[in-house]
């Protein structure tokens, strides 16, 4: 079970973060003084503003191997998960009270220094607009999610792309209806389960890689 290539889909309908941590900076990371337990650890993430920035999470995304027809397909409640073609936000919104995103890195990226396989899956373009985030529920880390737009795709109503802040992806990209979608690819990383799909709102491509990390509804 390796890419599942779909039908046309149905149309169904700033300011800094507050943290407990006072960073200093050494050597491979940063030693974070933590007041409430007097104590000192090494804390990924780091924030900058009120971004994430190095978070083992969204680092996970690098390493996926996605699988090919020969790999053992997901047992078929992870599968259900997995290929679900409406909103993951809302499905998520079930299993919890409140679904919130802590953002990672955003903005306009040129296309070298993105996966060249990702970028292959896109249309050819010199910058591409990259989001990442820590979707959690209930404040938990339930999914770590990219996406990529080319720029030059982005000259309509896909501008509102880069203004979603703490708002998830979905609730844009499903506000009407479903979006095209031309596949649904698996992949695996460190015993963990991870999807990409290229998107088409409005027809353009925007390419979304979302990885289901160890609370996340699907294992339970
Ligand atoms: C996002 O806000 O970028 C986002 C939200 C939910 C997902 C994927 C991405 O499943």
């Amino acid at each position: 079970m390796g890419a599942f290539f779909l039908p046309a889909a149905p149309r169904e309908n700033g300011g800094a973060v507050k943290t407990p941590y006072e960073a200093q900076s050494s050597g491979n990371g940063r030693l974070i003084k933590c007041r409430s337990e007097l104590q000192y650890r090494l804390w990924p993430p780091e924030t900058m503003g009120n971004r994430m920035t190095g978070d083992p999470h969204i680092s996970l995304l690098a390493s996926i191997t996605w699988l090919s027809d020969l790999d053992p397909p997901p047992e078929p409640a992870v599968a259900d998960w997995l290929l679900e073609r409406g909103s993951m936000t809302r499905r998520f919104e079930r299993h919890c009270q409140r679904v919130s995103i802590r953002r990672g890195r955003e903005g306009y990226f040129p296309a070298q220094a993105l996966g060249e396989d990702e970028v292959a899956l896109l249309p050819p373009c010199e910058r591409y607009w990259l989001r990442e985030i820590i979707l959690c529920g209930d404040d938990r880390p339930w999914l770590a999610g990219r996406t990529l737009m080319p720029e030059n795709a982005m000259d309509g109503a896909e501008w509102a792309l880069t203004t979603l802040g703490d708002m998830p992806l979905g609730r844009w990209l499903f506000r009407d209806r479903a979006p095209e979608r031309d596949f649904i690819q698996l992949g695996r990383t460190a015993g963990l389960w991870a999807r990409r799909s290229c998107l088409r709102p409005n027809g353009k491509p925007l390419l979304l890689t979302e990885l289901f990390l160890p609370d996340a509804p699907l294992y339970c």
